[in-house]
């Protein structure tokens, strides 16, 4: 089936730009179209490495989740607005640091629908399980018998919220949604949190924004006290909340401030 079948099936307008095949684009996936391939490049434009900010967000993701796997001992994952399947996402991950971790993979672009099903019925063990969920309807979300059946709600959970939360305006409370999902989850999970943000180059973000709206597409920067906020007042796992590039890196950045995303990981304590 040619990609463009593949696309009218799953009933999605190619002639929109949506973020799941931007990113797809950025991080060199083929899972994107003319309008996303457009749009991506005028976000580049903007920020010319923006390539490598993406690159960045996903390692950021990888380390997140083996810190949680290996330091906490998690083994269930709830990975909101996972992309399209790549190398260095949370089933490729967890696959070599914890393979014997439950994942649950949530995304409302039915693109990513598609590539995720494949995935998880072609993996042997069943680990992987796919819903496709508005992040804006938590309550709904959580009471998924696809999530509810697979992952164990009174054990610690690993929650990801990777590159996804500025795709929510201050007119839908992300915030609200945020504290609906970490009030769901036992003592001694994590929530892994990295969102773009103007602090580092107004000028260039204010680009991208307007470039955003071109393309009918909601994606609201935060600062840090904003993002600090998703937290919850759970306790912040060293550093805190650092631009992405610096949160554990393997190796020391030049300059962290180089993808203007922040990032952090926080535990709720018991
Ligand atoms: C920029 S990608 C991030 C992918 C992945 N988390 C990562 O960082 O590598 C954002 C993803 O969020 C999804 N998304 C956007 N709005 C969403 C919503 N309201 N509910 C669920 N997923 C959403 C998009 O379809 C896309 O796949």
């Amino acid at each position: 089936m040619t990609q463009d079948q593949n696309a009218a099936l799953s009933g999605i307008d190619t002639s929109v730009p949506h973020s799941a095949r931007m990113y797809d684009y950025w991080l060199g996936g083929s899972s994107n179209f003319e309008a996303d391939r457009e749009l991506g490049k005028a976000f580049e434009q903007a920020i010319p490495s923006i390539k490598t900010m993406a690159r960045e967000n996903r390692r950021f993701l990888g380390r997140a989740v083996r810190m949680m796997a290996e330091e906490a001992g998690i083994r269930q994952f709830l990975d909101i607005g996972t992309g399209v399947p790549a190398a260095g996402d949370t089933h490729s991950v967890t696959q070599i640091v914890a393979p014997d971790s439950r994942i649950v993979c949530v995304d409302n672009d039915p693109i990513v629908h598609a590539h995720t099903k494949a995935l998880t019925e072609n993996t042997a063990d069943g680990r992987t399980r796919y819903v496709q969920a508005d992040m804006k309807e938590p309550e709904k979300l959580l009471a998924d018998p696809e999530l509810t059946g697979h992952l164990d709600l009174d054990r610690p959970v690993g929650l990801l919220l990777v590159a996804v939360l500025m795709l929510l305006s201050d007119h839908d409370r992300p915030w609200a949604k945020v504290s609906t999902l970490l009030d769901a989850l036992p003592p001694g999970s994590h929530v892994a949190i990295t969102h773009p943000t103007a602090d580092f180059d107004p000028q260039a973000m204010a680009e991208v924004v307007e470039a955003a709206g071109r393309g009918q597409m909601t994606l609201v920067p935060r600062n840090k006290a904003q993002v600090e906020e998703f937290f919850g007042g759970w306790e912040l796992v060293e550093p805190g909340v650092v631009p992405v590039m610096g949160w554990r890196p393997e190796e020391t950045p030049t300059d962290p401030k180089a993808a203007y995303y922040w990032s952090g990981v926080a535990r709720k304590k018991g």
